[in-house]
């Protein structure tokens, strides 16, 4: 099945990583999964604006930004500056979600709107023809190598349903805990991207995880 795999950097070496990008580079993956935390919104710091643009010098596949912040519209220029293409904030973190979604729209990069786990789907009912994208969290986000949270399949079904209903040109990506066991039926469930960290860093051989994975 065809999907987009969006191999996530929070895995890499943060000490080499124009390596690990010019590994992914080389290598059938279609995204950087780039992730932003702000201790905040997750317990959790790690880069900003500056390494974002350290890291479009060298990646040659499109970059997307997942912004795990409070008041992401501060920072919705700033991150076009520093070369996102698909931008993607929390529902949670976001007091006017249509109006987050049409800004990012309107800085020319893909809009694309996040849920953590306790969020339904339903929340997005009324911004989802704003969006380019949902990304349905299956760990709570904050780290890498987390444990699957198994009711996200019944999240994407739902999800999908909205989507054909709705907007058909929709993406639908699931982030944390996705492996090479659980991503078949994440597809069939209805995702068209995923997001692995953890399965793809932690493998000897990395291109060839990453063949397997767009093998499924
Ligand atoms: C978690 C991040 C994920 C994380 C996924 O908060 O949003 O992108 O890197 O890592 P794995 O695939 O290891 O769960
Ligand atoms: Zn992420």
């Amino acid at each position: 099945m065809a999907f987009i795999l969006s191999p996530s950097l929070l895995s890499a070496d943060f000490a080499n990583l124009q390596q690990a990008i010019e590994l992914i580079n080389n290598t059938q993956a279609d995204w950087f999964h780039v992730d932003v935390m702000d201790g905040v919104f997750v317990p959790n710091i790690t880069i900003g604006q500056p390494v974002v643009k350290a890291i479009k010098k060298h990646a040659q596949k499109p970059l997307d930004v997942h912004l795990m912040i409070t008041e992401p519209d501060r920072y919705i220029h700033g991150f076009k500056e520093a070369g996102a293409d698909i931008l993607t904030v929390h529902e949670e973190a976001c007091s006017h979600l249509n109006r987050s979604l049409c800004r990012i729209r309107e800085e020319g990069m893909k809009a694309g709107v996040s849920i953590n786990p306790h969020t339904p789907v339903s929340m997005l009912e009324n911004v989802i023809e704003y969006a380019d994208l949902v990304l349905i969290m299956s760990v709570n986000p904050g780290f890498g190598g987390q444990k699957f949270i198994e009711n996200s399949y019944r999240k994407i079904e739902e999800l999908k349903r909205l989507k054909d209903r709705y907007n058909p040109h929709l993406m639908i990506e699931v982030d944390g805990g996705v492996s090479l066991e659980n991503a078949p039926a994440l597809l069939q469930a209805g995702a068209d991207a995923l997001v692995a960290g953890n399965a793809i860093f932690s493998a000897e051989d990395v291109a060839r995880r990453i063949a397997e994975f767009k093998k499924l």
